[in-house]
Formats: structure tokens, sequence, C-alpha cells
């Protein structure tokens, strides 16, 4: 299952949005409210990845880090002195929940499924229908499965096999740079001592309590990366970090801000540097170009020119 979403993403938006919508009537416009329902909606058939996720920091945070003095300290500082309250920490500390559209939204768990694979109060329905109510996953039509790929990422799913928007995804929050938080917040949640990660690296990140990977044939086993399979998320993830920093430059006056993209945009440089496949990347930075460069390596073993440079597993997060 890992594989089929991959061939989609050579769909534009534009394209799956219009797609969806003859198929499963979705409008496609900003009217629908897109919300989060919570991790519990997707435990009875996510086992595996629901006890991952319960263990790691992720959701441990949830019962912690609103207790902690720095956090009330940085909470009172930004206006609102309760964390699960404050408008500017639930976008990035909490998954907020709807019951149903309309209903009063609540921070229901830290960051969770949804706040990785997209809000799913769009997507949910179509996911779970595989051609009706008799049909079972595995005897689902290919051209349904393929309709029902399309569908749901137009309705706002983030599939693992879109690798750069994934990585895209961890840098809002660990690169602080989630748009929806304003310049002068982050300049007062820095000053107030919010923590700064500007050697945050991706395979370090995510290889470690967060990994879940259960892919066929052996759907029971938490697979650890290939050296090329390392290799090309280490890129990837210097690349989304590169982007990052630098559109998030200039978005605060904060001095402390500012050198934080900077020294995030420095590290991706010099790692990305030693990658041939990166040279037009680096020489125009852009998500578009970011991409192109995931595009281009694809199916490459890059681990003679990164290999160096991944880190040792036992510092893994
Ligand atoms: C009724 C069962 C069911 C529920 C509920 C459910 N899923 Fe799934 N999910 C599946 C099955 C079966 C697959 C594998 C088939 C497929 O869709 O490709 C899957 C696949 C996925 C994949 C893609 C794996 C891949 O192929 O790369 C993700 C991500 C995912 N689910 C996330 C979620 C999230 C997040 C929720 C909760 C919001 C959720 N699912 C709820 C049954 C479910
Ligand atoms: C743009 C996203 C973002 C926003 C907004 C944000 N945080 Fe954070 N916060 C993080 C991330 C990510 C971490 C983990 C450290 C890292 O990787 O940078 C963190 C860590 C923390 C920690 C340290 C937790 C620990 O386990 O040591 C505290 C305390 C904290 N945040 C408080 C707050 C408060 C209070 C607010 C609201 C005023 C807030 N944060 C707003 C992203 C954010
Ligand atoms: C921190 C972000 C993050 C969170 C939180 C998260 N995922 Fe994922 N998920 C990923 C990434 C990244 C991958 C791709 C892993 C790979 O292929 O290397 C993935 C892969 C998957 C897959 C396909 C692989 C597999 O294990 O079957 C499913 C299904 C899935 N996630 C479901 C969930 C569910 C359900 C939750 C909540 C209990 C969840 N995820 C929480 C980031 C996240
Ligand atoms: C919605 C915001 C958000 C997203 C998206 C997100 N994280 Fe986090 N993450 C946080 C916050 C906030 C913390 C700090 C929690 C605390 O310490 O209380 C954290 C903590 C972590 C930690 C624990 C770090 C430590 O020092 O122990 C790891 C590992 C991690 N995140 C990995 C990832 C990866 C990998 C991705 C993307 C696949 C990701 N996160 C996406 C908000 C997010």
């Amino acid at each position: 299952m890992g594989s089929e979403p991959m061939r989609l993403f050579t769909f534009s938006l534009i394209a799956s949005v219009a797609i969806a919508a003859v198929i499963f009537g979705f409008a496609g416009n900003s009217a629908a409210e897109v919300y989060s329902q919570g991790p519990k909606v997707c435990e009875e058939c996510h086992r595996g990845e629901t006890e991952i996720w319960q263990a790691s920091k992720h959701a441990e945070s949830f019962k912690k880090v609103h207790k902690d003095k720095k956090a009330k300290k940085i909470a009172k500082a930004t206006g609102e002195k309760s964390m699960k309250r404050n408008a500017t920490c639930v976008q990035c500390h909490y998954t907020v929940v709807r019951k149903k559209a309309g209903a009063k939204a609540k921070p229901a768990a830290g960051p969770s499924c949804e706040s990785c694979h997209g809000a799913s109060s769009e997507w949910f329905a179509i996911h779970n229908d595989y051609g009706g109510a008799n049909v079972k996953v595995g005897e689902e039509s290919a051209q349904h499965k393929a309709e029902r790929i399309a569908g749901a990422t137009a309705a706002g799913m983030r599939w693992p096999s879109d690798k750069y928007g994934v990585a895209e995804n961890c840098m809002e929050c660990h690169g602080l740079a989630n748009p929806a938080v304003a310049g002068d917040k982050l300049a007062i949640m820095l000053d107030s001592g919010h923590p700064t990660v500007a050697d945050w690296e991706l395979v370090r990140y995510s290889q470690g309590s967060m990994r879940h990977r259960f892919y066929p044939p052996e759907m029971t086993l938490n697979a650890e990366l290939s050296a090329a399979e390392a290799a090309e998320m280490y890129v990837i993830g210097q690349a989304a970090k590169l982007v990052s920093a630098v559109n998030a430059q200039g978005r605060s006056d904060s001095a402390k801000y500012n050198e934080f993209q900077e020294a995030r945009a420095a590290a991706a440089r010099e790692a990305l540097g030693k990658v041939g496949a990166a040279a037009a990347f680096l020489a125009e930075p852009t998500a578009d170009q970011a991409r192109a460069l995931v595009a281009a390596i694809q199916g490459q073993d890059l681990s003679a020119e990164v290999g160096a440079m991944l880190l040792a597993k036992d510092s893994y997060k």
C-alpha cells in the first residue's frame, strides 16, 4: 500500500479536486469546514500506529507541557495564560477537535494522527469506502482505489507517499514557521524562553519513538529504513528545512527568530552542498524546486554522498 498513491501525485491538485468533485460530489470550495476528529477515530483500524503514537512525546505532552513553569510563563507573555486556551500555543501543541461541523472546538490531544496526515472531516468517509457498504478493503477494484486516493487527497489527506509534503509539515511546527501564528507572537515566545532546535533533522526525529512503518508484505513489522531510504529522507528533510527557513525569514522583527531561521538555512545549505543532485535547488530554494529535487532522486541510492552525514541510530529521538 506504500507505492500506489505515488503515481497519483502526478495529478495536479486542480485535476484531483475536479475528479473528486465528479466522483464524490465533493464541493472542493473553501466553504466546507475542515476540522480534526481526534486520534480515537483512527484507532479502530490502526492499532499498531496508535500504540506507537500513545507512547510518543507528541501524545504524552498533552498531560504535561501546560504544567511546566516555563510553559506558563511563555503563555502568559503572549496573552492567555492557559496554554490550552491560548490561540498561539494551540496551533502547534494540540489537536483541536470538533465532534461535528459547527460544534465547539476543543484541544483533545497533543500533536496526533491528523496533525501529520491532515484534518479528516472531509476525507474520512472517502478513506473508509472501498466501493460500497459490502466491499472489504482487499476486494476493492483498482479503479475505485485510484479514485479513493485522489478524492481523499483533494479533501485534505496527506499520504505518507507525499514525502515532501510530510517533511514540509513537520517544519511548520518544529521550524516555528506555522503561518497561522503571527510574527509578533513568535517574537514574544522566543523572548520568554520558548525552545528552538536549529539542528532538527528529519531522519533523527522521525525514525526513533515516532516511527510507524507497517507496510506489506509484513504488515506487522515496524520496519527500519534501508540505508538508501534514510539517505533519501535526509535530503528531503534538508530541502524542506531550507525552504521553510528562507520563507520564515523576516516574518518577525525578532532578532532571535531571524537568527534561528538563518542557522536552520545555513545547516541545510551545508548538508545539501555535499549532494550533487541538489545544485539547482540550492540556486533557487523554493518548494517547487524542492519537489523537483525529490522527484529527481526518487529510487536512487544516495548513501555514498549522504551516509557520512547521517546520525548514529542511538541519537534518534
Ligand atoms: C475503518 C478502518 C479505518 C479507519 C477508521 C481509518 N483507516 Fe486509515 N487505512 C485503513 C486501511 C484499510 C488502509 C490501507 C488501505 C488504503 O487506504 O490504502 C488505510 C491507510 C491509511 C494511510 C495510508 C497508508 C499508506 O498506504 O501509505 C494513512 C496515512 C491512514 N490510513 C491514516 C488514517 C488516519 C489518520 C485515520 C483517522 C483519522 C484513519 N486512517 C482511519 C483503514 C482505516
Ligand atoms: C510554531 C509552533 C509552536 C508554537 C506556536 C508554540 N510552540 Fe511550544 N514548542 C513547539 C515545538 C516544535 C516544541 C519542541 C521543541 C522543538 O522541537 O523545537 C515546543 C516546545 C515547547 C516547550 C518545551 C517542552 C518540553 O518538553 O521541554 C514549552 C514549555 C512550550 N513549547 C510552550 C509553548 C507555549 C506556552 C506556547 C504558546 C505561547 C507555544 N509553546 C507555542 C512548537 C510551538
Ligand atoms: C509526527 C507526524 C505523524 C503522526 C503524529 C502520525 N503519523 Fe502516520 N505517518 C507519518 C509519516 C512520516 C509516515 C511515513 C512513514 C514512512 O513511510 O517512512 C506515516 C505513515 C503512516 C501510515 C502508513 C505506514 C503504516 O504504519 O501503516 C499509516 C497507516 C499512518 N501513518 C497512520 C497514522 C495514525 C493512525 C496515526 C495516529 C495514531 C499517525 N499515523 C500519526 C507521520 C505521522
Ligand atoms: C502540529 C505541530 C507538530 C507537527 C506537525 C509535528 N510536531 Fe513533533 N512536536 C511538536 C511539539 C509541540 C513537540 C514538543 C512536545 C513537548 O515536548 O511537550 C514535538 C515533539 C517532537 C519530538 C520529541 C522531541 C524530543 O526532543 O524528545 C519528536 C521526535 C518529533 N516531535 C518529531 C516530529 C516529526 C518527525 C514530525 C513530522 C513527521 C513532527 N514531529 C511533526 C509539534 C509538532
